[in-house]
């Protein structure tokens, strides 16, 4: 029986799939810490941390990080990097709806989109669970799309980039009913070989993740259009959500 879609997706064909749409790792790492004016030596969860794109230049910087993250192939390019700058940080193979550390961290992460997987009340879970896992006055950062650019005007595309390694052609479809996207990634190779995957989130309105994010405790202090700060309006692509437990 296949599993669940994120079960499976973030395997060795990510990076091809998905990197080409990463920003640069190091300069949003650099742009969070300016931000939310991060202490040093902090505490800090990287909640779904794939390859520790940002887990490894934060641990880099003295802080304290814990990565977490379901996929053990996702891990495994995490910690073969880690060892290779000899960078230490705390890898932890666990599922979001499960993982929770109580009163343990001083900031968490959950960066590219790594939040809204699952159905509405597993979408809670996760929050309950870093609720419970930050300190009396951490910090939570979402970095999630901004739900009110498609939605509002159902926004779908379907667009092919040329990447290093071929043709990479990505279609989003809004479904206004589920409230859900779904974004197919197809990757035609050089020398002519395909792969693909689907990635399914739903896409919470502003309104909508206060609401969740009280309910787990916390409470939004800012919005943000991207992680260096812009202003956040219905044009930006990205909602960076700032909260803090109370
Ligand atoms: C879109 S990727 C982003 C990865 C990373 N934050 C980055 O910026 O490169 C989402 C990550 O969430 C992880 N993930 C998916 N389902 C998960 C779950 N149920 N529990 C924990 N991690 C999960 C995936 O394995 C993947 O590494």
């Amino acid at each position: 029986m296949p599993g669940a879609w994120f079960e499976t997706i973030f395997d060795e064909r990510y990076p091809e799939l998905f990197g080409p749409l990463e920003g640069n790792a190091e300069k949003e790492v650099e742009d969070i810490l300016r931000l939310l004016a991060v202490r040093p030596r902090s505490v800090v969860e990287d909640l779904g941390c794939g390859r520790g794109r940002h887990a490894i230049p934060l641990a880099r910087k003295g802080h304290r990080v814990t990565g977490v993250d379901l996929s053990e192939k996702m891990l495994g390019i995490a910690r073969a990097r880690a060892r290779k700058e000899g960078v230490s940080v705390e890898w932890v193979r666990e599922d979001m709806r499960v993982f929770r550390r109580p009163g343990a961290f001083d900031l968490c992460l959950s960066l590219f989109t790594s939040f809204g997987f699952f159905r509405d009340e597993e979408n809670q879970v996760v929050l309950g669970n870093v609720g419970a896992s930050l300190k009396e006055g951490g910090w939570l950062l979402l970095d999630l799309r901004n739900a009110g650019k498609g939605l509002s005007r159902l926004e779908s595309w379907d667009q092919t980039l040329e990447v290093p390694s071929g043709k990479l052609r990505m279609a989003i479809r809004f479904n206004p009913r589920t409230r859900r996207a779904t974004a197919k990634h197809v990757l035609t190779r050089q020398d002519g070989i395909r792969i693909s995957s689907t990635f399914d989130v739903r896409l919470y309105s502003d309104r909508e993740l206060e609401a969740m994010l009280r309910n787990a405790g916390m409470r939004v202090r800012n919005f943000f259009g991207s992680l260096s700060g812009d202003p956040f309006t219905g044009d930006s692509d990205r909602m960076v959500v700032v909260s803090v437990k109370e």
